[in-house]
C-alpha cells in the first residue's frame, strides 16, 4: 500500500510501489485531468507538481513521492468555481486547441511563476521546453504566463488572491 497526499488529501492506494504516479493518479484516484503522452519523459503531458517543482508523473514511482505534496490540475484553482490565474489568463488568451497538453503546461507554468513571479522571456521558455504542444499554441501559452504573472505577482505564484 502507499499513502499519497493529492490535492491536499490523503489517499491510500493498493499498486506496487514501482507503479507509475500518473497511472495511480489516473486510474485508482479517477484524476484524469493529467495525460498521457509519451511515456518516457519527453512530452510534458503527464506534468504534475511535487512539492511545488513540475514533475514528470509517467517516470515517477509512486514509492518516491509517498507523503510529499502532489497537486494535479484539478487541484489548481484555489477553490470550487474559481479559477487559477493562469487558468484565468488561458482562457483569456484563447490558449487550448485539442487541449491535451494543457493540464501539463499549465501545472509547469505553475511551478514557474511559483518559483519566479516576473518571469522574462527567456525563463519562461527554458520552463516550458519540455512541455510539447502539438497545436504550436506556444506564443499563446508565454502571453497567458505573462498575462497572470502581470494581473498580480503573488497571486499568479500562489493562486490566492491579495487584500492589497
Ligand atoms: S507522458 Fe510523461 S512526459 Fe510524456
Ligand atoms: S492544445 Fe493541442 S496539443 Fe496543445
Amino acid at each position: 500500500m502507499a499513502v499519497l497526499k493529492v490535492n491536499g488529501v490523503r489517499r491510500e492506494v493498493e499498486v506496487d510501489p514501482s507503479t507509475p504516479l500518473l497511472w495511480v493518479l489516473r486510474e485508482q484516484l479517477e484524476l484524469t485531468g493529467t495525460k498521457f503522452g509519451c511515456g518516457i519523459a519527453q512530452c510534458g503531458a503527464c506534468t504534475v507538481r511535487l512539492n511545488g517543482q513540475a514533475i514528470r508523473s509517467c517516470v515517477t514511482p509512486v514509492a518516491a513521492v509517498e507523503g510529499q505534496d502532489i497537486q494535479t490540475i484539478e487541484g489548481l484553482a484555489p477553490g470550487a468555481g474559481e479559477h487559477h490565474p493562469l487558468q484565468a489568463a488561458w482562457i483569456q488568451h484563447q490558449v487550448p486547441q485539442c487541449g491535451y497538453c494543457q493540464s501539463g503546461q499549465l501545472m509547469s507554468a505553475a511551478a514557474l511563476l511559483e518559483r519566479n513571479p516576473n518571469p522574462s522571456d527567456e525563463d519562461i521558455d527554458q520552463a516550458m521546453d519540455g512541455n510539447i504542444c502539438r497545436c504550436g499554441m506556444y506564443g499563446r501559452i508565454k502571453a497567458a504566463i505573462k498575462t497572470a504573472a502581470a494581473a498580480d505577482p503573488r497571486e499568479a505564484a500562489t493562486g490566492e488572491a491579495t487584500d492589497e
